[in-house]
């Protein structure tokens, strides 16, 4: 990627899956610029559109805990992490941030797609992806449930590595990240910190950021030798916060040493032509109630 230029592959691949998934993206454009009041309507209250939430500058943050189906989120994500927490289930993740969710949990835990999929959350989204919006597909899986803690990792004295150094997400422009915190957030829990938009377009520039011989990890010496850190943004605040971020316009990074466990979701919503070809492999599926929406079956329902 760093020979050939990260910018010219992501190019590629977006030209690419407009042809391939042409007919798909066709529908959820159409669906976004001709029926959208309907369609958030039919998928429940509330159904503002415009959103009452909207991203300013690559981000927007709500604290009002009245988002959808909220209360029952930190209900069922607190009984994962009262019995998954703290412990290592598997030695091929990050050991700095690790995965809580296992097969058959979006069934067993229903609030966690009912928020993802509410009128209120996906209005927010499409709105700045200007289309009805895809659950993630590929990678990064379209929900996770990430512990971040410092105990669990063997090197969490060592240099910051991988997702703990700033970078912009691949996987697609626009994209909206979605984060709850299912837990209090404090600086001692590495938490998610990120650049504005505006502040990421001077640091990318001045890097030469995605172009060619430029890695994808950027070093804090790197990037605050082009801005100032007190422009960096940490995403604290008390269980129930939600931070919704372009995170592929937005550099960011997290679970920098977290000694104060962290516990966050984070959803991944895409436009329905990537900047990746992982589609083209494999896709992730969802499970669709009978009676869901027709807006929740086309941000969820497999292409194949
Ligand atoms: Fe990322």
């Amino acid at each position: 990627m760093k020979r050939v230029g990260i910018a010219r592959l992501r190019r590629f691949a977006k030209i690419y899956n407009r042809w391939r998934y042409r007919g798909r993206n066709r529908v959820h454009r159409k669906a976004f610029t001709g029926d959208f009041p309907r369609l958030l309507q039919e998928n429940g209250a509330p159904s503002a559109w415009p959103p009452r939430i909207q991203l300013r500058d690559g981000w927007a943050r709500d604290d009002s805990l009245t988002l959808p189906h909220l209360d029952r989120v930190l209900e069922q994500s607190a009984e994962i992490v009262r019995e998954r927490g703290g412990t290592k289930h598997s030695s091929t993740q990050q050991p700095f941030l690790r995965g809580l969710l296992f097969p058959g949990d979006l069934e067993r835990y229903p609030a966690i797609l009912d928020f993802i999929l509410s009128s209120e959350v996906l209005a927010t989204a499409a709105q700045h992806l200007n289309t009805t919006p895809v659950l993630s597909k590929t990678l990064p899986p379209g929900v996770r449930f990430m512990e971040s803690n410092a105990a669990l990792d063997p090197d969490a004295n060592g240099p910051f590595r991988e997702s703990q150094l700033y970078h912009l997400d691949l996987h697609d422009t626009p994209l909206v990240y979605v984060l709850v915190l299912v837990e209090d957030v404090t600086e001692e829990s590495g938490p998610w910190t990120f650049l504005s938009a505006s502040t990421s377009a001077r640091a990318k520039a001045a890097l030469r950021y995605q172009r060619r011989g430029c890695d994808y990890r950027i070093t804090d010496e790197q990037m605050y030798s082009v801005i100032d850190p007190k422009e960096a943004i940490s995403f604290t605040g008390k269980k129930g916060s939600v931070l919704f971020i372009d995170s592929s316009d937005c550099f960011h990074y997290g679970s920098r040493r977290a000694v104060r466990p962290r516990f966050q979701l984070m959803y991944g919503l895409t436009t329905p032509c990537r900047c990746d070809l992982f589609q083209t492999s494999y896709e992730n599926t969802y499970p669709i109630p009978p009676d869901a929406s027709a807006l929740r079956r086309m941000v969820t329902e497999p292409w194949r």
